[in-house]
This record gives structure tokens, C-alpha cells and sequence, in this order.
């Protein structure tokens, strides 16, 4: 039953079928979390603690969805997180994602730590952009990467905080996952039965990690763990003096995405920042670490009338959407809930979960009895 992209009607289905096609170190990279997982299963089951209280007899028949968020309008309140290695995931990787995004009018965020270079998705795609930057000890890269984002008209500015060290992915070294994938006697099995995947990850363009090739062994076809990475060539000793010094070197729209207290919430503010995602990680780093949903009143309450405040991680429904918009947040991101169908079927089940979202969506909207974004607000919801 779950063996067509067309039994795939939302994200726990998408993430069965990408089970299915890829070989399970990578599989287990895009789903896994830090830890236990605590914080990943909390960041959805967050949603499930809150009720939606509609209201009826609206006169709902024309819904608008869009909203505007660090600057860029977008046509619906979803748009899609940076992730790494996602040539990995499907052979046209971030290429896919980014036109499925166009074709939603939704922004795309592409990582650091991308297999399509900037200039490949600026080409591309005329919809808003996001460029997530991890910062490196060597500053020539990270000024690199920056220029060349102005040169390529990105849209937004991201520096990822929550990351400062790679977090303890046990399912990772359980299966040996290595960046670009390395055959060892553990993963040789998941490998062979799947040889759709190991065909098309040969025969098309080899793998590199775009924005670092030039720079790093750890760019190029030399395996390497994502933990090393991190552990070797991001600078530990990045503080708010650098974020403050990154944003006006950038000196476009700007974002801190991790940020989950009140007190750093503030501080953003105060460096400029033209918005803050609450955010874990999706569960990746700090296992323990609170939910961005569960987070969320607090940091709006704070700072939600000086900065956009994004809600990030555990999202699987648009009821899940509509919960955080409830609460304050500008707009939502999401990872696992676009990779899981670009494993499954690449731009087609990209393009698919997100007709699924924008249904939804618009669905609900009009069950709860709003026509817009800004008619949802905190009377809308109890907490159980
Ligand atoms: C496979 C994978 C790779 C990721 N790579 C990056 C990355 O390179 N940079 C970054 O800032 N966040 C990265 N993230 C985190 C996402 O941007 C986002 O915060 C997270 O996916 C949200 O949680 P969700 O997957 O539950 O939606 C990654 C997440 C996943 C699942």
C-alpha cells in the first residue's frame, strides 16, 4: 500500500516510503535526532497537547494564505528549512526542493553545507531564498559564502546558533553514516538492496558539498562523519560580537535560527536581527531542550512586536501551522516534512507534500472560520 507516491497523503506516509527507498544510514540520518530523542518526539507531540476552538458562520469562501516574513512575501505560511546533503536524499537534491518551493511560492532555504552551489539555485529559482550560514573557523569561507550570496540576490541571511557542536546522533553511528556515504561491512546489505538508489547516486553529477569544496577534503568526495565536521571546522568561540559583526557585513535580511530563550530572543533584537527561529533543530542538537511550540508564547510575548518570530520542528499537520500562527508566530519552517518525500519521489513528492500542506491548510482555515492569517490569535486555542 505505501509503495506509490500517490498512497502518500501526508507526512507519516512519506516518511514510510522513504524508508522504503533508501538505504538505512541514510534514512536514519534524515529521521533520526540527539540522544534518547526526547526533544524530537516532544517538538510534535507539543501540537497534540493544544486544542484548536473554531468558530463558525464566517463566510469562508475565499482564503488567503499568504504572509509576509523577513521581508518576503510568500504564499503560504510554510517554507522549507535548510538541509544538508540532499543530493544524498534524491540525485537532484536541493534542485528539486527549490523548484517544488518556486512552484508553491514559498521561500527555500538552502544550508551551508548544500550539494548545489548558490549560484546553481539563484539560476534557478525567481521565489525568495534563504542561505543558512554554519560559521567556520576560517573566516575567508565564511566571507566567502556571504559575498556570493549578495552577488546571487539571496534573499535572507540565516546564521544557524544551535550548532556549535555536532550533537550525539546514536542512529548515526549505529549505521556508520558518513558524508558522502561509505560502503563498510554494516552498510554494504542496506546498500545492495537498494539498487535504484545506488545506481542513480552514480550515475548522476558526483557528490560535493558545493559551498565548501574549494576550501575543505571535507567538501569533496572524502567521507567523512557530520560529527567530525562539526567537531573540526566550526568556530567554537563565535559569540554575539560576531553575529552583530556577520549581519552588518550581510546588511540585508537577517535571522538567528536556534533560539529558544527569552533572554537570547532579546538580544537579537538588540543586534539587528530582523528575525529569530525558535527552534532545536528539529531534535538533532540539545536532546532535553524544550519544544519550539512549547517556547513559543513566551518568546512572542517577549519580542513578537520588534522581530519575526518563525516556529520550527515537529510540524506534520497544518492544524500544526495553524497552532503556532495562533500563538504569534509570523510563519512556520519545516525539514523532515519535505525530505521524506524527496527521498520518496524527488520534485513530484516535494510538489506533493506540499499540495498536501496548502490543502490542508486551506481547509482548516475554513473550518476554524478564519479567511486570514492575522484572524487567528490565541482565543483560538486551549491547552489541555
Ligand atoms: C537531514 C537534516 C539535515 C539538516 N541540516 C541542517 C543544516 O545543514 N543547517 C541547519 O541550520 N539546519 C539543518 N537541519 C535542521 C533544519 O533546518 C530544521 O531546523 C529542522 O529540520 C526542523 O525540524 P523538523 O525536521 O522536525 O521539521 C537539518 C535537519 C535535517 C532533518
Amino acid at each position: 500500500m505505501f509503495n506509490k507516491i500517490n498512497n502518500c497523503y501526508n507526512t507519516k506516509d512519506f516518511r514510510r516510503l522513504a524508508k522504503k527507498r533508501l538505504p538505512s544510514p541514510i534514512f536514519h540520518y534524515i529521521d533520526g535526532a540527539a540522544d534518547d530523542e526526547v526533544t524530537y518526539r516532544r517538538n510534535t507531540e507539543a501540537y497534540e497537547q493544544c486544542d484548536l476552538v473554531p468558530n463558525v458562520l464566517a463566510g469562508v469562501e475565499n482564503i488567503d494564505m499568504s504572509t509576509t516574513v523577513m521581508g518576503q512575501k510568500i504564499d503560504m505560511p510554510l517554507y522549507l528549512a535548510p538541509t544538508a546533503l540532499q543530493r544524498l536524499f534524491h540525485h537532484d537534491g536541493e534542485k528539486a526542493v527549490g523548484k517544488a518551493a518556486e512552484k508553491f511560492g514559498t521561500m527555500f532555504g538552502i544550508s551551508s553545507l548544500a550539494t548545489a552551489s548558490i549560484e546553481e539555485i539563484s539560476d534557478l529559482i525567481k521565489t525568495p531564498k534563504l542561505f543558512q550560514l554554519y560559521v567556520h573557523k576560517d573566516k575567508g569561507l565564511n566571507n566567502s559564502m556571504i559575498d556570493r550570496c549578495k552577488d546571487s540576490n539571496f534573499d535572507v541571511l540565516a546564521l544557524t546558533v544551535d550548532t556549535i557542536v555536532g550533537g550525539n546522533r546514536e542512529r548515526d553511528l549505529y549505521t556508520g553514516f558518513t558524508s558522502p556515504p561509505r560502503l563498510t561491512l554494516k552498510s554494504l546489505l542496506s546498500f545492495a538492496i537498494h539498487p535504484n538508489w545506488a545506481f542513480n547516486y552514480f550515475i548522476h553529477p558526483r557528490f560535493e558539498l558545493s559551498q565548501l569544496k574549494d576550501y575543505f577534503e571535507e567538501g569533496t568526495n572524502i567521507s567523512v562523519s557530520i560529527s567530525d565536521y562539526f567537531t573540526k571546522l566550526i568556530d567554537q568561540s563565535m559569540d554575539w560580537k560576531a553575529a552583530e559583526e556577520i549581519n552588518k557585513h550581510w546588511g540585508k535580511q537577517f535571522a538567528l535560527k536556534g533560539i529558544m530563550s527569552v533572554a537570547d530572543a532579546k538580544k537579537a533584537v538588540d543586534i539587528g536581527a530582523t528575525a529569530i527561529m525558535v527552534s532545536n533543530h528539529g531534535g538533532r542538537q540539545l536532546d532535553g531542550s524544550r519544544s519550539p511550540f512549547d517556547q513559543l508564547a513566551e518568546i512572542v510575548d517577549a519580542v513578537g512586536d520588534k522581530i519575526d518570530v518563525i516556529c520550527e520542528g515537529g510540524i506534520q499537520r497544518g492544524t500544526h501551522i495553524l497552532k503556532a500562527l495562533s500563538i504569534g508566530a509570523k510563519a512556520c519552517s519545516g525539514g523532515r516534512l519535505y525530505l521524506y518525500a524527496l527521498a520518496a519521489a524527488g520534485q513530484a513528492g516535494v510538489e506533493r507534500a506540499l499540495n498536501q500542506y496548502k490543502l490542508e491548510l486551506e481547509r482548516d482555515m475554513k473550518l476554524m472560520g478564519c479567511t486570514k492569517i492575522s484572524e487567528l490569535s490565541k482565543k483560538n486555542l486551549r491547552f489541555k
